[in-house]
């Protein structure tokens, strides 16, 4: 397994639509390692083929509840409700703004064998399943942000530990 770079907005790889996955190969299974390992450095939920600049249909979601998916060829079969909030991107470093999405998601995909599946998602997965497919087709949430892209403010233990090493300095 290697760490693939990530590629930041404005890369035009970013952009541009997926081609599906038709067969497993090596390469492949590699790449779906890599993306795995890539995402949980950089303690994102979720990773999509071209922010490491492959144009193929697949992602990588892990939300932390321990059941990683991998989403080859994935399509959202079924929405319902909504939710509004903050959303980021890690081809956007530090960065988020708020962003409207279905609250249930309803997904058919395949797995790392090729096998298809179904999965529903709520919340949080359900916003990560929207991102992550979107970014196939070349779309980054910025685009459907309702509000100011904004710098990810950080909690408070942060900031205590930042306060605890200024009074050191003093
Ligand atoms: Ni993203």
């Amino acid at each position: 397994m290697a760490l693939r770079e990530i590629r930041i907005q404005g890369d035009p790889v970013l952009e541009k639509k997926c081609r599906p996955v038709k067969e497993i190969t090596p390469r492949i299974r590699e790449l779906i390692d890599d993306m795995f390992e890539t995402m949980y450095e950089a303690n994102g939920v979720g990773l999509a083929g071209p922010q490491v600049g492959v144009l193929k249909r697949i992602c990588v979601v892990d939300i932390g509840d321990e059941h990683p998916y991998v989403l080859i060829n994935p399509e959202i079969i079924e929405t319902d409700g909504e939710q509004t909030g903050d959303e980021g991107c890690l081809s956007l470093p530090g960065k988020a703004a708020l962003v409207t999405r279905p609250n249930h998601v309803k997904i058919r995909a395949f797995d790392e064998n090729l096998e298809e599946y179904t999965a529903e998602g709520e919340g949080l997965l359900a916003r990560a399943f929207c991102h992550e497919i979107d970014h196939l087709d070349g779309h980054m949430y910025t685009e459907i942000a309702e509000g100011p892209i904004h710098d990810i403010e950080y909690a408070e233990p942060e900031d205590e530990d930042a306060e605890t090493e200024e009074d050191e300095t003093e």
